[in-house]
């Protein structure tokens, strides 16, 4: 297959930045496009440090119509609910494919995304963490949920840098789903407060200072012991690979169709 042609939106952020890194050093895919609401015009090359690369920054009020000039494949998006909520929509309608890492996105918010990918016919993969390792870490908690059952109660716990907008963080919902599912149902509870016995529940928590990138606990606790399951990033590095192998794979999936980084893995 031909080179994959990708664009970013949020391409002067933490992530946005080092994915294009990432494009620049991987064989089979080349960076078609840039979107941000900062760094208008300049080259996003000398924004982020990697030299010229003759792609401006693009406002995304723009985004349908540079898309469609790029030739762009797949759109790559690392920035905040709202602004996915609107520019996910928009590429599906563009024909272009997507890749959504933006955590916070309520369930309107996919539900939206998902017709879109399914009324233009492109195809798509959201996931919360792009990181392989999480991949196993939720195959784990899976099965942990599926032998202890019900008479164990489960905390979440998850940690994050101070710059981090959203709460809890995306894996910690996403680890809380995969466990309510196997164990029949369960309300979640973030943080507790106040009189709050504890309930049929599952418990959410989130800790958020200096550069943390990313940990995750989940706790099984019985009544003579516990099982606890921890996930730690110690780099974006992890979610940026995983993202551009997300990008590659996903141009050339059955459309229609939304994948998670699972079917990306297996
Ligand atoms: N799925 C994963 O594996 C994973 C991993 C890390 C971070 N994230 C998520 O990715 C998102 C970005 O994280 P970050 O650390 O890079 O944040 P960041 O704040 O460093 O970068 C976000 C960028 O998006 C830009 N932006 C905001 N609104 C925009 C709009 N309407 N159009 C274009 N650009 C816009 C901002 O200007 C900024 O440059 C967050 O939701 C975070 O939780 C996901």
């Amino acid at each position: 297959m031909s080179e994959i042609r990708a664009a970013l939106v949020g391409a002067c952020g933490k992530m946005g930045s080092l994915i294009i890194r990432r494009i620049l050093a991987t064989d089979g895919i080349v960076l078609s496009a840039a979107f941000d609401l900062v760094n208008i015009g300049a080259d996003v090359g000398e924004v982020i440090g990697a030299g010229k690369l003759n792609v401006p920054v693009s406002d995304s009020k723009d985004l349908s119509s540079v898309l469609k000039e790029t030739k762009t494949d797949v759109l790559i998006d690392f920035t905040i609910a709202p602004a996915t909520a609107v520019n996910a929509p928009a590429a599906a309608t563009a024909g272009v494919n997507l890749i959504i890492g933006t955590t916070g996105l309520t369930a309107e918010q996919k539900t939206n995304i998902t017709d879109a990918v399914i009324k233009n016919n492109v195809a798509a993969v959201i996931s919360s963490n792009y990181s392989i390792g999480v991949g196993v870490f939720f195959k784990l908690i899976k099965d942990a949920a599926k032998y202890l059952g019900n008479d164990y109660d489960v905390e979440i716990i998850e940690a994050h840098h101070n710059q981090k907008k959203d709460a809890p963080s995306g894996t910690a919902m996403t680890a809380a789903e995969i466990i309510s599912k196997e164990m029949g149902g369960k309300d979640l509870v973030f943080g507790r407060e106040g009189l709050c016995p504890r309930g049929k529940e599952i418990g959410i928590h989130a800790v958020r200072g200096g550069d943390i990138v990313g940990d995750h606990t989940v706790m099984f606790i019985g009544n003579s012991e516990r099982i606890e399951l921890h996930h730690q990033a110690h780099s974006r590095e992890i979610f940026v690979g995983g993202a551009v192998m997300a990008a590659k794979w996903v141009a050339s999936q059955k459309k229609g169709v939304v994948y998670e980084m699972s079917d990306v893995l297996n």
